[in-house]
């Protein structure tokens, strides 16, 4: 079991960051040390996601750091001001939609941003002798889009061969492979996760389960990309903190972890599902929500399927899927409907603005 002190949390104001520093600092036994938060705020951060927790170990056991994980100058001196031994690297520009419409900002943060924190944390833990510490762990956060696209039957291994299709995909294939090499290279110790589509708590609402959630309470049309037959792996985001928990604990250096839901939805059947769901929860006529369903024209390179095959984590670490399907979306429900302080302080951004746009241009 590795011995985890002072954790670097890129990305921790982003949905599956804030979920992750949640999901350690409140619900694991053992873990005693510190979390160190490094964002800068992009519109997908929220620094109030974690207020609660900064009242509660602020200082203590909980730090915010402001900055972009490709300021060598400031991650280097956040490095030396808490002794990071372990980076858990969520920090990216995460939506395929905006890496269509702009994607400059995915190759500065996800490729050379990663490269910046890669080389840091390699200059860091160099020993006077110039070899690099073993005894910690530089651990990426990656997605199972960097496989492509599946068709019909069939999921992703860790073997499966990389064919990114988006901006996005590609920017994080990049990254992947740059993580690979300083380990091979330099012998940095490092872990990868590739996981399939996280939804809970704290999501972003571009993505399209807050997204649809929060239309049906607004009232608005609920797109539905191309014929709506796409398939996700859906996984509720604790069961992703786990998993990464369990690598940064036991996982092997230089491995790859696939983590997913084996919980494969059509986007019109979960669509349907959570009308249903949330029309029950929020009083709301379920006839008419059907109704707001509108079918949009499609994402460009819109990959078909995604499918985890997680025999590797499962059988390697012990990680299994922990709540429901029907359970944990009805958390998720829960919680954007008794959060409208959270949801109001996102909108200040461009959030609206930018949804609205692109469900114009897709019209
Ligand atoms: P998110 O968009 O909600 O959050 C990203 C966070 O990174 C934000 O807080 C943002 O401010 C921060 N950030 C962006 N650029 C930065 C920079 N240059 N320097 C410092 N901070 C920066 O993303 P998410 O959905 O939480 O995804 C987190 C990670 O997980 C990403 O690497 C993503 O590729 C991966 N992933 C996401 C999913 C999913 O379903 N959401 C699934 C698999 C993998
Ligand atoms: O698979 C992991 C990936 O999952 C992560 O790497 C990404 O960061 C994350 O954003 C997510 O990517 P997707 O593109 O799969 O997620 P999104 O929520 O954008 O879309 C899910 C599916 O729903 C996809 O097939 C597109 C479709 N869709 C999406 C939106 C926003 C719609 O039909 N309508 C919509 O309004």
């Amino acid at each position: 079991m590795r011995r985890l002190q002072n954790i670097l949390v890129t990305g921790g104001a982003g949905f599956i960051g804030t979920n992750f520093i949640r999901f350690i600092l409140e619900k694991t036994a053992g873990f005693s040390g510190r979390i160190v938060n490094l964002d800068i705020l992009t519109y997908a951060g929220n620094r109030e996601s974690l207020e609660d927790l900064e009242g509660r170990y602020g200082g203590e056991r909980y730090f915010f750091e402001y900055a972009d994980i490709g300021d060598r100058a400031a991650v280097e001196a956040i490095f030396e001001r808490h002794r990071i031994d372990t980076v858990v690297h969520f920090a990216a520009e995460s939506h395929v939609d905006r890496s269509i419409l702009g994607p400059e900002a995915f190759i500065r943060t996800n490729v050379t941003g990663t490269f910046a924190l890669l080389d840091t944390a390699r200059n860091y833990w160099r020993e006077a002798g110039g070899a690099l510490r073993q005894d910690v762990l530089f651990h990426h956060i990656s997605t199972d889009e960097v496989y492509g696209s599946l068709g019909e039957t069939g999921a992703f291994t860790e073997e499966s061969a990389y064919d990114p299709r988006s901006p996005y995909s590609a920017s994080k294939a990049a990254a992947d492979h740059l993580v690979m090499a300083y380990h091979h290279t330099y012998g940095l110790p490092v872990t990868i996760s590739n996981c399939s589509n996280n939804y809970g708590p704290y999501q972003f609402p571009e993505k399209f389960i807050p997204l649809s959630i929060l239309n049906m309470l607004e009232g608005k049309p609920l797109p539905v990309y191309g014929d709506g037959r796409n398939i996700r792996d859906w996984l509720y985001v604790e069961d992703h903190a786990r998993a990464v928990w369990l690598i940064l604990q036991k996982g092997r250096i230089g491995e790859k972890y696939n983590i997913g839901g084996e919980n494969e939805w059509e986007n019109i059947k979960l669509l349907r599902v959570l009308i249903d769901m949330v029309a029950r929860k929020a009083s709301l006529d379920p006839e008419k929500l059907r109704g707001a369903i509108t079918y949009v024209s499609d994402r460009p390179g819109h990959d078909r399927r995604y499918a985890i095959d997680c025999a590797k984590i499962k059988g390697e670490l012990g990680w299994k899927r922990e709540l429901g399907f029907e359970e944990a979306l009805g958390r998720t429900v829960d919680w954007y409907l008794a959060n409208p302080r959270w949801i109001d302080g996102i909108r200040t951004g461009d959030y609206r603005k930018w949804i609205e746009k692109n469900y114009e241009e897709r019209r």
